[in-house]
């Protein structure tokens, strides 16, 4: 069955089950701890006390009183197993007004106590004397019953666990069970009022987010007044609120800056346009033309990037990667007085990351470096067994005040660059996705070395000694 929705009829549902058990066992657990303990003050709640009430119950549910006014036991179906189960166990019932034994009682008893009518005998505990079981005990106790005051004399009843369970069902009576009745009722009214009044402040917080909107991701949820075992909770949703503002923020900072960066090409391209009989139209056109779809590809690229979920399940291997990358950038580099070259173990360094993110990530490093490299020098592209790469160029380096800055979106040392200052800023995001790190320190002697380092937890690593394959 499911537990109700509402906080309060939960709360109730569970009190009154749990204050129902608490309320008509706890008497009964309370009474064996202190029997198990053995208080002193406590004598009468050992165990033996449940064995004799459990008999004598037994042995008061089998008097009887005939027609003509003689009263008798007359053995029940309880009794009779009750005497099966302790072959030991005698009792005796003696009628205090009159002294008379009751048939049915035991001889032996019933002489022993009978002559003692004129002794109140409340609570005695006996041992016959030629009993050679010394651990005997019998139990004499005067009680009204529905036939008249009774002396019952119990003897040798031993204690059995079941007699504990016996005993619990005497508090199960309708007596108890119309005290509990209003004691339950008025604690139910207790905890509906204190549910209620604590939740107040939960229900004033949920107005309070229900104005919340795209435009208002500044306000906050009020969390001074909540209890505390909401407030956690409402901070929490702070907590997101402000992630969400960030992450508006950033997206609204980016869309701005996404759409400045078009126009200043776009409004080029119309001035060229404008004057198709330059000389240098077409190369122009084509010129802007390419800076556009740079500029779109690289956006395209965030864009794809931002919409990525966690958990890569491919595997790539970051040599493969790294070839095929400067395979294709190999032409155009040369053609330009420039080399590139490739240093990787011989065996595989396998990272968990899908192939088109590493590939994006080292296009975008190789295409600055070999931008920034001499002419007639040489990037090197170095892959680590340990899953690391570095892009090693011999330009004009980074300044150390740069170095955190080249990884923001549309940041660019200056206008006069032809790209959008998108690279770096998709690697960043890559690599943030893949659990790695990205960043950047000087080569020795000179220019930028840009470092990745892919978690290693995820890399599969064939650690082998580097064998250079220089291109
Ligand atoms: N290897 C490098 N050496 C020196 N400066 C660099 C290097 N790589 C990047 N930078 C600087 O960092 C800036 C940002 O690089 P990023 O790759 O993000 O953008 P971009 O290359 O200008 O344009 P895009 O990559 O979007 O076409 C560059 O404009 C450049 O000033
Ligand atoms: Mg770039």
């Amino acid at each position: 069955m499911r537990p109700p929705r509402s906080l309060s009829s939960r709360l109730i549902v569970y009190w009154i089950v749990g204050s129902a058990l608490a309320y008509f066992s706890l008497p009964v657990a309370i009474r064996i701890s202190f029997a198990a303990l053995g208080l002193g003050e406590f004598r009468d709640e050992n165990l033996e006390s449940w064995t004799t009430k459990r008999a004598r119950y037994i042995v008061q549910a089998a008097l009887r009183e005939g027609p003509d006014g003689r009263k008798f036991i007359e053995p029940t179906d309880e009794l009779r197993g009750y005497m099966r189960r302790n072959p030991e166990f005698r009792f005796a019932a003696i009628d205090v007004e009159t002294g008379a034994v009751l048939p049915g009682s035991s001889e032996e008893l019933a002489t022993a106590f009978a002559p003692s009518t004129r002794v109140d005998m409340l609570t005695i505990s006996f041992h016959m004397a030629d009993d050679p079981n010394p651990n005997a005990r019998g139990w004499v106790r005067t009680i009204g019953t529905a036939i008249g005051d009774m002396r019952f004399v119990l003897y040798g009843a031993y204690f059995r666990p079941e007699d504990l369970f016996y005993n619990l069902s005497y508090t199960l009576t309708i007596r108890n069970f119309f005290v509990y009745l209003p004691f339950c009722g008025v604690l139910t009214l207790i905890a509906f009022v204190v549910v209620r009044r604590g939740l107040a402040p939960l229900r004033a917080a949920a107005g309070a987010a229900a104005s919340i909107d795209v435009n208002s991701l500044k306000e906050r949820i009020p969390s001074a007044d909540l209890p505390s075992e909401i407030a956690p909770f409402v901070e929490a949703v702070n907590h997101a609120l402000a992630r969400v503002d960030d992450g508006v923020a950033r997206q609204r900072r980016f869309l701005a800056n996404a759409a400045h960066e078009l126009r200043t090409p776009i409004t080029i391209l119309c001035a060229h346009i404008a004057n198709p009989d330059d000389a240098t139209f077409r190369r122009d056109v084509k010129r802007d033309a390419r800076r556009i779809r740079t500029i779109v590809e690289q956006l395209l690229s965030m864009a794809h990037v931002d919409n990525q979920k966690g958990g890569v399940e491919s595997e790539t291997d970051l040599g493969n990667v790294a070839l095929s990358v400067i395979l294709s950038y190999m032409p155009l580099t040369i053609e330009n007085g420039r080399n590139i070259e490739l240093e990787q173990p011989s065996a595989p360094v396998i990272v968990r990351a899908d192939r088109w993110a590493v590939e994006s990530i080292l296009t975008n490093l190789i295409e600055n470096a070999v931008r920034a490299e001499p002419k007639g020098g040489a990037v090197l592209v170095r892959v680590h067994g340990d899953a690391r790469i570095d892009v090693v160029d011999h330009g004009d380096g980074v300044a150390l005040e740069d170095r955190d800055a080249i990884f923001e979106p549309f940041w660019r040392k200056s206008d006069a660059t032809r790209g959008a200052g998108l690279g770096l800023a998709v690697a960043k995001e890559l690599m943030d996705k893949l659990d790695g790190r990205i960043w950047v320190e000087e080569t020795s002697g000179g220019g930028a070395t840009f470092k990745l380092s892919f978690r290693s937890e995820r890399a599969f690593v064939a650690q082998s000694p580097s064998a250079n394959a220089v291109l």
